[in-house]
């Protein structure tokens, strides 16, 4: 039977995200958003995309919840993003009403859901999902860590001049001014980039990849990236769909890894068939450790903000 995956928002992520979906041919694709006509356009403007890239996923736009129902997957990416001078933090109290209202609508129709959240700020978001859909952690996981390495492992293979295939790369922590870029399980070709890369040119580069969310709010002006994050949506679908047991950064409930007990923060998950199957536990550094710890304390600060 053919996969179902509603995206909530037809925005910039979310349109982009139904795009990388339906020219994969992952599965049927259900666009949903407030504005009437909007998601009903765009889908049908990528539907008929179709017969060119020779794909035979179904695109549908709409306004109605009734038509997700049974979805296997919903991507969550209703909110407001930013513009120049807001943080991610900003967001908070509009995107959390906004959760609120679209978790309760879509788990109504799609009970076995695995949802997989995108808006910001995003660890609060997810802790909210997670707590008003009552779903188990496996099946409600957020979206930030692949995004956040993807422009890492861009900034590493552009200094080297080398493939991006052979860099990878683990950001961990909040999607925020606290994410934790991890240069030590950082590696091309298997080399460390601690090996390649002078310590205060790293730096630099961690830097730019904290501020990756920025710099793109800067040009845009108004709103925010929306390529690689859907892309990054789009990883995490697939290896659910597939069922590829893939490790991907991604922010997950914890439950006492790496110290942290009920709070969603990005660290190493398996994603398979089941949504979140393991939580990977790394070995961090007393310092790796503390950055951990301030990023988690950050998304709690938040959390309480919205009483989740
Ligand atoms: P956008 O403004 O282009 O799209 C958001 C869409 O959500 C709009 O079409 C709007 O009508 C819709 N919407 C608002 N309330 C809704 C509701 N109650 N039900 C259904 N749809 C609703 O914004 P964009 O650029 O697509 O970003 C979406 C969210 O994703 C923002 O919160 C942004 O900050 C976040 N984001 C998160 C990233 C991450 O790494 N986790 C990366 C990029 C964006
Ligand atoms: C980003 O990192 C805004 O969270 C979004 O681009």
């Amino acid at each position: 039977m053919r996969k179902k995956v509603t995206i909530v928002g037809a925005g910039n992520v979310g349109a982009t995200a139904a795009h990388w979906i339906a020219a994969k041919e992952l599965a049927d694709v259900v666009l949903i958003d407030i504005m009437e006509g909007v998601p009903q356009g765009k889908a049908l403007d990528l539907l008929q995309a179709m017969p060119i890239e020779k794909r035979d996923s179904h695109i549908l736009g709409t306004n109605d919840y009734a038509d997700t129902a049974n979805s296997d997957i919903v991507v969550i990416t209703a909110g407001i993003p930013r513009k120049p001078g807001m943080s991610r933090d900003d967001l908070l109290n509009t995107n959390s009403k906004i959760m609120s209202d679209v978790v309760g609508k879509v788990t109504a129709v799609s009970p076995n859901c695995i949802l997989i959240i995108v808006s910001n700020p995003l660890d609060a978001m997810a802790q909210a999902a997670f707590k008003q859909s009552k779903f188990n952690r496996e099946r409600v996981i957020g979206m930030a860590g692949v995004l956040d390495s993807a422009r890492f492992r861009t900034f590493i293979a552009e200094e080297l001049k080398v493939s991006v295939e052979n860099v990878t790369a683990f950001v961990l922590g909040g999607h925020g001014d606290t994410m934790v870029p991890l240069p030590r399980y950082s590696t091309v070709a298997g080399i460390p980039i601690t090996e390649l890369i002078p310590a205060d040119r790293l730096a630099e580069i961690v830097q730019r990849t904290r501020d990756g969310g920025a710099e793109i709010v800067k040009y845009l002006k108004t709103g925010s990236a929306y390529y690689a994050p859907s892309a990054a949506a789009v990883e995490m679908v697939e290896a659910i769909l597939k069922d590829k047991k893939k490790i991907l950064p991604c922010a997950a409930y914890l439950q006492g890894e790496y110290g942290i007990e009920g709070f969603y923060i990005g660290v190493p998950c398996k994603l398979g068939s089941k949504g979140l199957e393991q939580i990977i536990e790394i070995k961090l550094t007393a310092e790796e450790d503390a950055a951990l710890k301030k990023s988690a304390a950050a998304v709690k600060e938040l959390c309480a903000v919205i009483g989740v």
